[in-house]
């Protein structure tokens, strides 16, 4: 597994550091035009680092990874608001992209999507993981050559990503995301993953089996994927 780097930290905020120097060397070598972004708790400390310092976006193109289906951009729980919360209202991106999860044509959407990304190879692909193992939301069982799609959330991921939204108000059972193929095509991956809740995954990801049943195990083939973690392994 010479391809994969594990960091260990002490807590989110040092992994956020990391991820900040990283960000850094590469903006300042030039080498940074296009970046995946993930959302997510995971992901606060990370754009909060961002937002307090003089990392200058103004020049790179982001793309995130998914969205619900059927909540307005105005939807305190759709990516887009997060997004806009933790980020894009404080720091200036050259252009922004999330998949529209309002499209009237989901797969039409998707397929625009990806012709987007393929056209805008991403340098960076930040990622974070679901206590299944899905990365971005390819739930257990996606193919490896899949590309953006429309999916269907698994029970566990409802019930995880239920907690933020209020009682009155149903959870999506559906999201657009970036497929497996379309994160690995990423010349660089950083996957972080904080607290007991993601020991599964990462544990499955470090024996090194390589298996749909957990999508964070693909990233195996990548040639150049750095782990940021709190958890012992
Ligand atoms: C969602 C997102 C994933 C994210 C995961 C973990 O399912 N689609 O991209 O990695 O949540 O979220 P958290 O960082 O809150 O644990």
């Amino acid at each position: 597994m010479e391809n994969l780097k594990l960091i260990k930290v002490e807590s989110p905020e040092q992994g956020a550091e990391h991820v900040f120097r990283i960000m850094k060397e590469e903006l300042d070598n030039g080498r940074l035009d296009v970046l995946g972004l993930a959302t997510g708790s995971t992901m606060i400390p990370v754009y909060k680092k961002w937002t307090e310092s003089d990392l200058d976006f103004t020049q790179v193109t982001a793309f995130n990874l998914d969205e619900y289906v059927g909540l307005e951009a105005s939807n305190p729980n759709s990516y887009d608001y997060f997004m806009k919360e933790h980020l894009f209202s404080k720091k200036k991106f050259k252009e922004t992209h999330i998949p529209n999860g309002m499209a009237t044509n989901l797969d039409e959407e998707c397929a625009a999507y990806e012709a987007l990304l393929q056209a805008n190879p991403l340098d960076i692909q930040l990622l974070g993981v679901g206590e299944n193992g899905h990365i971005a939301f390819n739930e257990p069982g996606t193919p490896a050559d899949s590309v953006t799609h429309p999916v269907e959330l698994t029970e566990s991921t409802l019930g995880v990503n239920g907690q933020y939204f209020d009682n009155n108000e149903e959870i999506p059972k559906t999201a657009l995301t970036m497929g497996i193929a379309s994160i690995m095509r990423a010349e660089k991956i950083l996957i972080l993953a904080f607290g007991e809740k993601k020991r599964a995954a990462l544990k499955t990801l470090l024996e090194g089996n390589i298996t749909l049943e957990c999508s964070i195990t693909q990233l195996l083939h990548h040639q150049d994927v750095t782990v940021i973690t709190d958890l012992e392994l």
